[in-house]
């Protein structure tokens, strides 16, 4: 974009940045235990209550109206999912801050005393969330894509793209790495009994935070993750963190082990996001609904790309059937 269409998009975010108090209602309705992934794919379906026009995809106008809402919006529900589950008063950030900032502000912020921003963690945000905008074709973007191929509209198909992010398989791999390091720090640090688990076909257990779909080398978005890793906890004083220890010491072992070169299984972005959101404060239940704040960027550009395309169609994937023929009742 120019300068101009940059700051327009900018403040035709900011200017959405507000929720119908009723959605308050419906949040606060959800116990406090429930995973932050289940309301924020809840909450996001129920937008359309708020903005009917979102459905109306044959309306170019209505389908940016949309897309603003979504941008807009998502942040102040990720950070009142957050707020929610601390018994914090859900508030408002404040517009004349960048976006990140104010991300930051709105979850972090405290009744009682004066909010002061910590640059650390802005940066180590808007890295995290620059880092998981997008991503080709993963699991849950094609969900987004073949919802949104049946004309359902944006809130509905980004709300099951949020339900696929869940899967600890997919972004929930990032909560999923932090249970995994203090499963192993509670077992008593030994990870070589972990590492021949992961290698045990008879044991469901993976090394969560190895391995991708696509990359059968180091997922270049995992470098940069560690890089910040080392930042974060250099500058929060958290070196000596043992989970951040633990996870070397699995990864050295792990680029080690001729079974993981042999099945190129390396760290995938999922392996730090997870320290990186521990040490800035985010507790693990949320890590993934910060990737999905993160994906909702990516999902919307490939939403759109595919509803301004005149060639999408539905989605309809075929199956050769393979199961029994005619059995009768016995
Ligand atoms: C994300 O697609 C994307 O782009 C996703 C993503 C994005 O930005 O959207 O990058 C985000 O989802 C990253 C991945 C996060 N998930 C995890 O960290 C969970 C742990 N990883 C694994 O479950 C697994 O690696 C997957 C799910 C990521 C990939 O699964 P695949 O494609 O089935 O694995 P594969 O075919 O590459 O496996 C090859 C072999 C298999 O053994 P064999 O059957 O050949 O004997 O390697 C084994 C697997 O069993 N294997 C692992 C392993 N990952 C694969 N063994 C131990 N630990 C692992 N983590």
């Amino acid at each position: 974009p120019n300068k101009q269409q940059l700051e327009k998009l900018s403040n035709d975010i900011k200017e959405r940045s507000i929720i119908d108090e009723d959605l308050r209602i419906i949040l606060n309705s959800f116990p406090k235990s429930a995973h932050p992934m289940g309301i924020l794919s809840s909450l996001t379906s129920g937008l359309v209550a708020f903005d009917p026009s979102a459905v109306n995809i044959d309306d170019e106008e209505d389908m940016y109206d949309a897309i603003l809402n979504l941008l807009a919006k998502i942040p102040v529900l990720v950070a009142w999912v957050y707020r929610r589950r601390k018994g914090l008063s859900l508030e408002y950030g404040d517009t004349s801050l960048a976006y990140v900032e104010n991300l930051a502000k709105m979850m972090f912020q405290r009744p009682n005393k004066e909010y002061v921003q910590n640059d650390t963690i802005v940066s180590a945000l808007n890295k995290l969330l620059i880092l998981h905008a997008d991503h080709e074709q993963n699991c849950s973007t094609s969900t987004v894509r073949i919802v949104g191929s049946s004309f359902a509209g944006l809130f509905a198909s980004v709300a099951a793209g949020i339900s696929a992010l869940w899967g600890r398989l997919h972004g929930g791999a990032n909560q999923a790495v932090i249970e995994m390091l203090e499963e192993i720090q509670k077992d008593g640090g030994d990870t070589k009994k972990f590492m021949s688990k992961a290698k045990d076909k008879s044991d469901p257990f993976r090394l969560m935070g190895f391995g991708h779909r696509v990359y059968r080398n180091q997922d270049p978005r995992a470098i940069i993750m560690k890089e910040t890793c080392h930042e974060v906890l250099d500058e929060l004083g958290l070196n000596d963190d043992p989970i951040f220890k633990l996870a070397m010491k699995l990864e050295k072992i792990a680029l080690e082990d001729e079974y993981f070169i042999e099945k190129k299984l390396y760290p995938n972005v999922d392996f730090y996001s997870g320290i990186v959101m521990r040490a800035i404060g985010i507790p693990f239940s949320m890590f993934t609904a910060v990737f999905a704040l993160a994906r909702t960027a990516g999902w919307v550009a490939h939403w759109n790309e595919m509803m301004m395309s005149d060639e999408s169609k539905i989605g309809r994937p075929r199956q050769v059937y393979k199961g029994k023929t005619k059995r009768d009742i016995k």
